[in-house]
């Protein structure tokens, strides 16, 4: 068995939050002991003066997360920039110890980790490393959400393109939103060489910043390769 994935996206707002719950979700469900962990958020809103991300909030609620928001979101941030330039504006400096000790704690404590990446694969998480380094250090299988829309088979080919480069070992891709395109499934399956895993619709009731589920769950267990993922190897 894996012992967690790493979800990356092509891009920010391409449902890696969702699908990344999704997934915790289906796996769970599997009788299987899985945590959830978004290392560093952005756009937190201040809530009884702590701040609190949706992302992490949703991730916690779908999987139903005992862990402390410390160990799932080591690092949150007020201003929705990108994590560097939400430093700088704040004045915080991004202390990557606190993620790599989170991770480590919720390794010990989950047989299976669901991590959500951070944007895209080339955005700075301190004055050294990018996305990519951290998915790298890891050593998670990764998978890479994208949202069907234009432009998204560049940006998704970028994506692998960019992980193949630094060896992230990549299972297969997730297409969000999709309706009814199957020329853009096979288009990214054959340029990527990679195996969809599954293709999700718009969902009624879906909604991060509600914390709603809807069915996904229920979807993701009889429509993506939830057997793959877990499964060692790709
Ligand atoms: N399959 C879906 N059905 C309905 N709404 C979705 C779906 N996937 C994502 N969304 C919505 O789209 C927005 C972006 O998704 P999100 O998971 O937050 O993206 P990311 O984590 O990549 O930034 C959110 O408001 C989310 O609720
Ligand atoms: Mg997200």
């Amino acid at each position: 068995m894996e012992k967690g994935i790493f979800v990356i996206g092509n891009d920010t707002g391409v449902g890696k939050t969702v699908v990344a719950g999704a997934l915790a979700a289906a796996i769970k469900a599997q009788g299987i002991n899985v945590g959830v962990m978004k290392p560093i958020s952005t756009g937190a809103r201040e809530t009884g003066g702590k701040l609190v991300s949706a992302d992490a909030r949703y991730l916690k609620e779908i999987v139903g997360s005992k862990d402390d928001d410390d160990l799932v979101n080591p690092i949150r941030f007020k201003p929705a920039l990108a994590p560097t330039l939400a430093a700088r504006e704040t004045g915080i400096k991004i202390n990557l110890d606190k993620v790599w000790e989170a991770f480590k704690e919720l390794n010990d404590r989950h047989d299976f980790l669901v991590v959500e990446g951070i944007g895209g694969l080339m955005v700075p998480i301190d004055e050294h490393l990018l996305v990519a380094d951290m998915a790298r250090k890891m050593d998670l299988a990764n998978i890479i959400t994208c949202k069907h829309c234009l432009g998204a088979i560049n940006h998704t080919l970028l994506t692998v393109e960019c992980a193949k480069s630094r060896n992230i070992r990549t299972k297969g891709i997730v297409i969000n939103m999709l309706d009814n395109d199957k020329e853009f499934v096979s288009e990214i399956e054959k340029y990527s060489s990679l195996p969809i895993l599954g293709t999700v619709p718009f969902m009624k009731n879906v909604s991060v910043d509600n914390c709603t589920y809807g069915d996904i769950v229920e979807y993701f267990r009889h429509n993506v390769n939830i057997p793959g993922i877990i499964r060692r190897g790709i």
